[in-house]
């Protein structure tokens, strides 16, 4: 089925100028890019983003690391989108992922991992509404 995901290039691929990259690797996959914005979070943002982390002994890092410069936030929509960029993004540790994914080849620790991606179709509609609201969308 046609799904949309919200991905995030996080502030290390940001640092590393491989956005362009990073979205090539979503639109060779059949990705369509339906919003795109850059932002820098405030940490009030990012602790709302990541809320269902908050509990976790990471949290603090993630969240200062999401804060540490700008991230590209876009909206992808295509086939079986969801497991489809989870595939392109690789293992959540960049240890574990393999070469040719985004994260084997462009992320540095767990928290510096390049790229975030919805994990499930209820998520992927809250975290893009969480960016891009009722309307901010360009739907083909
Ligand atoms: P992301 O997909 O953005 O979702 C939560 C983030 O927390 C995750 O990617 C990692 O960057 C970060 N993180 C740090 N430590 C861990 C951990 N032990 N398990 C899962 N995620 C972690």
């Amino acid at each position: 089925a046609v799904e949309r995901t919200l991905s995030i290039i996080k502030p290390d691929a940001v640092a590393k100028n491989v956005v362009g990259e990073i979205l090539s690797r979503f639109e060779k996959a059949d990705l369509r890019i339906i919003g795109a914005r850059m932002v820098h979070l405030s940490r009030e943002d990012a602790e709302k983003f990541y809320a269902v982390h908050s509990e976790r002994p990471f949290f603090d890092a993630l969240v200062s690391f999401m804060i540490s410069g700008p991230v590209m936030v876009q909206a992808l929509e295509g086939e079986n989108a969801i497991a489809k960029n989870r595939d392109l993004m690789g293992a959540t540790n960049p240890k574990e992922a393999e070469a040719g994914t985004i994260r084997g080849d462009f992320a540095e620790s767990i928290d510096a991992n390049a790229v975030h991606g919805s994990d499930a179709p209820e998520t992927a509609e809250q975290e893009i509404a969480f960016f891009f609201g009722q309307d901010g969308l360009c739907p083909r």
